[in-house]
């Protein structure tokens, strides 16, 4: 090296922002992570893909408080308090090691989606809390890297950290090994214009978090392993499935997959369900849909809600007939968005 250039200065050394604003939105899988291998590392037991969305996103600013005793965490103007605090004091803790320093902090998220409805707040909210606590403590971080530290908090944000099509790796080998690999990256697509309906059937918090219930699911479900197993095939049928830019396809496996995953909770014992007689009454007008000839495919996560993918020019019908099929919900229509990204630094 020259010695007339600058010498890069290690993490630790980095000025540290101090306070730090992201922005990051949610992701909706169309290959399902479901299951743990390492609870404390957030390691999966599949892969996964999902798609980021445009619309719902969560704003998280970071200011370190160096006279502070304890952290202090407001999720949409309220205290945070419980298992909440203590997944974002936990996850600070970690930011803290990596920089060397005790520092508290002080943390403000703003959720635009029902929290705790199996709309993924909680991938919106630890990708935004990833990239805006890692630049608060300066600890100098690229995409992969922030991926990882986002799967910490919460396996599902590691995929939000990008935008558009997102697959995230379970990594391999020891857990060492697994844990540098368990991170996200963007998969390569063909002409697919897509648009995600977002049927929200009740948007009020759901009864066992998705947390117990991958757990419970793997611990005691017979359907689990022949799940866990098809969803490998499912993922190598859905890379080929985008990039021949293939929507009917790509539907189609997402449609079996999120199937597939709640049947392993069904059969879990006790059971866990999520669907309610409102998500199969969405699931009805979408099979109305195909039948007639509009492309239209169904997944669900942890909780009543569906979300239909569909072709952005056919998403105003397929919004309108799920509209007609709950009346009482309400439709939203999402297409592909943004990866997490820092929106303010210091006042930058
Ligand atoms: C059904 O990412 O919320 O939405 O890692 O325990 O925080 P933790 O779980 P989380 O689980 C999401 C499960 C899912 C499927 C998915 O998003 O892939």
């Amino acid at each position: 090296m020259r010695a007339d250039l600058p010498t890069p200065l290690a993490a630790r050394e980095r000025p540290t922002a101090r306070r730090a604003t992201a922005v990051a939105h949610p992701n909706i899988a169309l290959i399902k992570y479901w299951g743990k291998r390492d609870e404390h590392l957030v390691l999966p037991r599949v892969d996964s893909l999902s798609m980021t969305l445009d619309v719902f996103p969560t704003t998280t600013s970071v200011r370190l408080a160096p006279e502070a005793g304890q952290d202090v965490v407001t999720l949409d103007g309220r205290a945070a308090d419980g298992e909440a605090l203590r997944r974002v004091v936990d996850f600070l803790d970690l930011v803290r090691a990596r920089a060397g320093t005790t520092h508290r902090a002080v943390v403000d998220s703003e959720n635009t989606v029902p929290t705790g409805a199996g709309l993924a707040s909680s991938a919106s909210g630890f990708a935004a809390l990833a990239v805006a606590a890692a630049a608060a403590y300066g600890l100098g971080l690229d995409a992969t890297a922030l991926s990882r530290l986002a799967r910490r908090g919460s396996g599902s944000a590691s995929r939000s950290v990008f935008g558009g099509f997102v697959v995230w790796h379970a990594g391999s080998g020891t857990p060492q090994e697994a844990d540098l690999g368990s991170c996200a990256e963007p998969v390569p697509t063909g002409a697919l214009d897509p648009a995600l309906v977002v049927a929200v059937v009740d948007a009020g918090p759901k009864p066992v978090s998705s947390r117990t219930a991958m757990r419970h699911t793997v611990d005691t479900s017979p359907l689990y392993e022949p799940w866990a197993s098809s969803s490998k095939a499912d993922l190598a049928e859905m890379r080929t499935a985008l990039l021949a830019g293939d929507i009917e396809a790509v539907g189609q496996i997402a449609e079996r997959n999120a199937l597939g995953m709640h049947a392993t909770m069904l059969a879990a014992r006790p059971a866990v369900r999520y669907l309610a007689p409102a998500t199969l009454t969405v699931l009805d007008s979408v099979l109305e849909l195909r039948r007639d000839g509009v492309p239209a495919y169904a997944t669900m996560d942890a909780g009543p809600n569906v979300k239909v993918l569909c072709r952005r020019a056919d998403a105003a019908r397929v919004a309108e007939a799920v509209q007609a099929a709950v009346p009482a919900g309400t439709v939203h229509i999402a297409g592909p968005g943004p990866g997490a990204r820092l929106s303010d630094e210091d006042g930058r």
